[in-house]
Parts: C-alpha cells; structure tokens; sequence
C-alpha cells in the first residue's frame, strides 16, 4: 500500500488554533489539488480527533472526477477511513453516511455496544490492537480489501503515528500565509515527537509549487 499524507499548516506549522476549529488555511486552488488526489486514492483516512473537530465528509467534490472513477469501474468516492481506537465516531458523522463505503479501526478497547452501534450505520468495522489502533496491522487489513492507495488528511495525532510506524511514503504540505500560533494548537505531528536524530523520518524535497496565497511542499518519505 501507498500512503500518502496531506495537511494544509500555517507557517508554524499548525493545522489549527487551540480551539481545535477547522480554519480556512489553504484557497480555492489547493481544495481542487486535494480534490484531485483524492479522486486518485482508494481510501482517505483521518483520526478520529479530525471527525468530532471537523466532521468532514471526505467525498470529491468535482462531479467529472466522480464519473470518471465510475467509468475506470471504480467506487464513485473513495472510501473513507477514521482510526478510533474506542468507536467515538458519532452516529450522524457525515463519513457515516452512504455516499461512500466507510471503514472504522478500532481497537480491543472498543465497547462492543459501539461496535455494533457502528456497524448499524453500514460501516466495515476492523479492529487492530489492544487499547489503540495498531495501524501497520490495521492498514494490512484495509490492503488486503483492496485499498493500493492511500491519502492521509489528518490531524496530528494520526500524522504522528504513521511516521513512528514508518508506513508514511509521501507528504505533501500547504504552508498558509499565516501564524496561528499556541502550544496546544494542533501541529502537523504531534503524539509523543521523536527525541533521537537518528528517529526523525528523513524527507526529500521533490518539488515546491506557489499555490493561492501560500506554497505547496512536496517530500517523498526516504
Ligand atoms: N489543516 C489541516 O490540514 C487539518 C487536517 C485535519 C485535521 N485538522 C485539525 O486537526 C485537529 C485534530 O487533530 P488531532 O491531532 O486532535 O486528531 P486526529 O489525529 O485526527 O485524531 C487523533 C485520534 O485518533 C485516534 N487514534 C486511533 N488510533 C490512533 C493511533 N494509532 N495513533 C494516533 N491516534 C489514533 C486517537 O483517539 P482514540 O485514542 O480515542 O482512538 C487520537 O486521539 C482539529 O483541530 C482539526 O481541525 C487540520
């Protein structure tokens, strides 16, 4: 599986304010790039911190994109992913609905209320770990269902995660022409941090693009 991971930052580096809000960061122009390489992926996933904040519907929003994928004999919308270790995605979360096939990742945790609670909503529950996600077995899973490519649209905490677990293979970046600032603001990885030199993921600058008011940053993940 391909995992490719996309966040719009300020230019330090929060994806949002402390109030966990989502906040226009990025224009009109880099929506349809993210369209775009949605319209490419099997799946978008985002943590479960993403859908209470944000409540996305992760669905394209170019009508030709969706019809192209149909004529490609693929799923109209790509999947949708949340990793939620403990079922907190609420019932009327738009990823819920039925404008594409969704997956849940829970864990061991998860109350099996919530389990089934979600898979009434049609959802295909996968559940991978103890008290957390484990996301390379979780990710196994969602491969063997056939997901070759996937996008990664947040927020920190996933971010984090999947560069630990050395599963990210590209990142690509819109830094916004603005400071949020805030030590609790959400930033493009959070969780623990890497504390060694020899643990930071190592990138490589492939190409930078001038996109609305701000610059698109794109890495492959070495
Ligand atoms: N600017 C952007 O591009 C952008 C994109 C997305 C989000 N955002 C912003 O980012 C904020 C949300 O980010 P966030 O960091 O709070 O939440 P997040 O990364 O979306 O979700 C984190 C949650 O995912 C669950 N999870 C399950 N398995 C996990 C694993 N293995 N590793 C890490 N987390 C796992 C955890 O909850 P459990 O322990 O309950 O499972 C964790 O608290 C919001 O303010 C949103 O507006 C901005």
């Amino acid at each position: 599986m391909y995992v490719h991971v996309n966040a719009a930052v300020s230019v330090d580096g929060k994806l949002s304010s402390r109030a966990r809000e989502q906040i226009r960061i990025s224009g009109q122009t880099d929506f349809d790039r993210v369209d775009r390489i949605r319209a490419a992926a099997d799946a978008v996933l985002v943590g479960v911190g993403t859908v209470l904040a944000d409540d996305p519907h992760l669905t394209l929003d170019e009508e030709d994109r969706r019809v192209q994928r149909l004529r490609n004999g693929r799923p109209g919308n790509p999947a949708r992913v949340v990793a939620d270790s403990r079922g907190r995605t609420p019932s009327d979360a738009r990823i819920l609905d039925d404008a594409a096939e969704t997956y849940v990742l829970l864990a061991e945790a998860a109350d099996e209320t919530d389990v089934q609670r979600l898979e009434a909503t049609g959802a295909t529950v996968i559940v991978a770990g103890d008290d957390r996600t484990a996301l390379p077995a979780a990710l196994d899973e969602l491969d063997t269902a056939g997901v070759d490519r996937l996008l990664v649209e947040g927020g920190g905490e996933l971010i984090f995660s999947l560069f630990a677990a050395d599963l990210v293979d590209e990142l690509t970046v819109f830094v916004g022409s603005l400071v949020i600032g805030g030590r609790e603001a959400p930033t493009l990885a959070d969780g623990d941090g890497f504390l060694d030199r020899e643990a930071f993921p190592e990138l490589t600058l492939e190409d930078v693009q001038r996109v609305d008011d701000g610059v698109v940053l794109s890495y492959d993940v070495t």
